[in-house]
């Protein structure tokens, strides 16, 4: 199979990161005997810095005229201060793509439940995902103002009826094929956005009888995402409350390293990057935790390519080598073998490799 895949490495651990993921897909290109065409293109602040724009012209169109995008992450305090700033490429490029759902999984595999910091009995067997508005929201909705003083600012929080059912939508079908439990997390106590989102929850869910749905508000689901992360399915919900809670999330697996994300659309390229951000306090450092990236650059393999026996040598390589003991520093507790992200990703290789040799 011949792919087209555009890399934007973007700032801090991104290009560290993404180096370690190219380097897998190119043992899966050998393994499997495909070809992916990859294109490295400037965005977020190392573009800024070339061009003055954090999403060129050129670089978007290379997303658009691709099968996939790869994404590091962007950003970093240098350009905190700027009007433009790194995180807005990325906003643009999420809406220009159309990639409305944003998939983040959670998963614990067994036997290494102590990669958490929290008691390996309450995340022994979680096994969910969030499906989060991307292109919408607070993020997105005008009016944003701030007032020449600057004492009085404004955001928005718009939703159309139509960009919730189409999130709810994706949320019902992925339950179906998973454990049929859909949680819809909102804040219908308090905003008006929440209550139409819950009315086309429940008119949704008459669609498949077989799934089973539950509300909860959101800051109760803040405690009970960690206090019994098992009794998840698929969590839907809007935008910002999903970039909260899946940072929160990150601690079941054991941290923000290891979670990966693909943004869909239906139709054009999916973008796929790890949930993480650009890291300033340890970029350059070569410990970044390479694993949400390498595991995105999977999800990239099932979601836009349909290479699910690919997807799963790349999960089974990245599971082997944690289970043997290899551990980035967020992730090391005493025990085991403290690596830095170019043996992490050596290590993982080689199981792919190994893996091909006995299959
Ligand atoms: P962050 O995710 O960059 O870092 C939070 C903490 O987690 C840090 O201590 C960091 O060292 C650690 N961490 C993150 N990824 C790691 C990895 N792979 N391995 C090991 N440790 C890791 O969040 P932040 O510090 O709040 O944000 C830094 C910058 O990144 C900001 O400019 C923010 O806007 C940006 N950001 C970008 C994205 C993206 O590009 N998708 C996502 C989140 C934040
Ligand atoms: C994420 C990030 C982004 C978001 C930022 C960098 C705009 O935190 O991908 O989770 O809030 O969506
Ligand atoms: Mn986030």
């Amino acid at each position: 199979m011949e792919k087209k895949i555009t890399v934007l490495p973007g700032d801090g651990i991104g290009p560290e990161v993404m180096k370690g993921a190219l380097e897998i897909l190119d043992g899966v290109a050998t393994r499997f005997g495909h070809a992916f065409h990859t294109t490295v293109k400037k965005f977020g602040g190392a573009a800024i810095d070339h061009s003055g724009s954090p999403l060129p012209e050129d670089t978007l169109l290379a997303c658009k005229q691709s099968d996939a995008v790869l994404l590091g992450a962007v950003g970093g305090p240098q350009w905190d201060g700027n009007i433009v700033r790194p995180e807005h490429g990325l906003l643009r490029l999420r809406k220009e793509l159309n990639v409305f759902a944003n998939l983040r999984p959670v998963q614990v595999f067994p036997g290494l439940e102590n990669l958490s910091p929290l008691k390996s009995n309450r995340v022994k067997g979680a096994d969910f995902i969030f499906v989060r508005e991307l292109t919408g929201g607070i993020y997105f909705s005008q009016p944003k103002t701030r007032d020449k003083e600057g004492k009085n600012a404004t955001d928005t929080l718009f939703y159309s009826s139509e960009e919730v059912e189409r999130i709810v939508e994706k949320a019902f079908e992925l339950a179906s094929v998973r454990k049929g439990k859909v949680t819809s997390v909102d804040k219908a106590n308090v905003l008006e956005t929440s209550k139409m989102w819950r009315e086309i929850v429940d008119s949704t869910a008459k669609k498949y009888p077989n799934v089973q749905v539950e509300h909860m508000l959101v800051d109760y689901a803040a405690m009970r995402l960690i206090s019994e992360p098992s009794k998840f399915d698929v969590i839907v919900t809007e935008n910002m409350f999903g970039d909260i809670l899946s940072d929160e999330a990150a601690v079941i697996p054991g941290s923000l390293g290891v979670m990966p994300s693909a943004s869909l659309s239906g139709n054009g390229p999916g973008l796929y990057e790890p949930i993480h951000g650009s890291a300033p306090d340890i970029a350059g450092k070569g410990e970044a935790n390479p694993v949400g990236m390498i595991l995105s650059a999977a999800m990239m393999l099932r979601h836009s390519f349909q290479l699910e026996k690919e997807a799963e040598a790349v999960e089974r390589a990245v599971f082997e080598t944690l289970q043997a003991g290899y551990r980035t520093r967020d992730i090391y507790s005493g025990t085991g073998y403290l690596t830095s992200t170019k043996e992490m990703v050596n290590q993982i290789h080689l199981r792919m490799l190994e893996d091909s040799t006995s299959a």
